[in-house]
C-alpha cells in the first residue's frame, strides 16, 4: 500500500492559490465555447489566463503532454490533444486542466454542451456532475475509498449510463498522480481510508454504452470503444475531519 502524503498550512495555501486560478481559468475556457472555436484556441486561452495570474499550466511537458488543457470531445473521454477541430452545435466538450503554485499540483475538469444538444446527452452530463456532487457532500477523513467508488458508480448506473473503471481519480500534491487511485466503480467498505489534510481528485468519467475505452495513435487520446459519448467532471478536494473543501 502506499503512503497518503499530508500537508501543512504552507502547502494549503499554495494549493488554494493554484486551485483559484484554476476554477477561474475553466469558467473562462467554458464560457468561450461555441460553435466555431477550434480546441486550440481554447487551449492558448487556458495557458494566457494561468501565466497572467502567477500559475504554471501542470500538464505541459507532464510525461511529454504537449498542451495546458486536455480537450477532448464526444466519444473522446480523457487526454484529447488541442488542435484544429472545430466545435460545432450538438457536440460536447471536457475542458480538463491542471495548475501549479509553488511545486502543488491541482487537477479539474467540467463537460460543458456547444451550442444545443439532445435531452439523452444533458442526462449525461447531470448525472455525471450529480455523482462528482453526492463524493463532495460525502468525503471526510475516515472515508474508504472504496465507499467514494462505490457512491459514484450507484449513482451512474441507476441511470442506466456506465462508469468507466480504468480510468480513475487519484491523490495529488507535489505530483499530479500519486496514491491512492480512486476507481468510479467497487465496494463499499474496501480500500484505505482517508486521512485530514491529504489532497485527492476525484473524478467520474461515464460512458452512455460501452465502459470500455481505446487508446488513438497519438498516444493520449482514450475515447469509448463503441463511440459512445463521455462526460468527466473533476474536483481537487482537500479533506478535513468532518468534511472535504473543493480546492478546484
Ligand atoms: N486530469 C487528467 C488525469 O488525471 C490529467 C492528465 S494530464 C496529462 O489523468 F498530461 F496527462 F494529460
Ligand atoms: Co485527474
Amino acid at each position: 500500500m502506499g503512503v497518503f502524503q499530508i500537508f501543512t498550512d504552507d502547502d494549503i495555501a499554495s494549493v488554494r492559490k493554484a486551485g483559484a486560478i484554476l476554477s477561474g481559468c475553466l469558467a473562462h475556457v467554458a464560457s468561450l465555447v461555441k460553435p466555431g472555436v477550434t480546441t486550440e484556441e481554447l487551449d492558448r486561452a487556458a495557458e494566457a489566463f494561468i501565466r497572467d495570474r502567477g500559475g504554471l499550466p501542470a500538464f505541459k511537458g507532464y510525461r511529454g503532454y504537449p498542451a495546458t488543457l486536455c480537450l477532448s470531445v464526444n466519444e473522446e473521454c480523457v487526454h484529447g490533444i488541442p488542435g484544429k477541430r472545430v466545435l460545432k452545435d450538438g457536440d460536447i466538450i471536457s475542458i480538463d486542466g491542471g495548475v501549479t503554485v509553488d511545486g502543488l499540483y491541482t487537477d479539474a475538469c467540467r463537460t460543458v454542451a456547444v451550442g444545443k444538444i439532445p435531452k439523452q446527452t444533458q442526462a449525461l452530463l447531470s448525472v455525471t456532475e450529480e455523482a462528482l456532487r453526492e463524493a463532495v457532500q460525502f468525503i471526510r477523513a475516515g472515508v474508504r475509498i472504496g465507499d467514494i467508488s462505490a457512491l459514484i458508480q450507484r449513482i451512474v448506473q441507476r441511470e442506466g449510463f456506465s462508469p468507466v473503471r480504468s480510468l480513475t481519480g487519484h491523490g495529488l500534491g507535489r505530483s499530479l498522480h500519486q496514491f491512492p487511485d480512486i476507481p468510479n466503480s467497487g465496494e463499499a467498505g474496501t480500500g484505505p481510508k482517508l486521512p485530514e489534510r491529504t489532497l485527492i481528485a476525484v473524478e467520474p468519467i461515464v460512458s452512455m454504452g460501452s465502459p470500455s475505452v481505446v487508446t488513438a495513435d497519438d498516444g493520449w487520446t482514450i475515447s469509448i470503444s463503441d463511440g459512445s459519448l463521455s462526460a468527466h467532471f473533476e474536483h481537487t478536494l482537500l479533506v478535513w475531519s468532518d468534511r472535504c473543501e473543493i480546492i478546484a
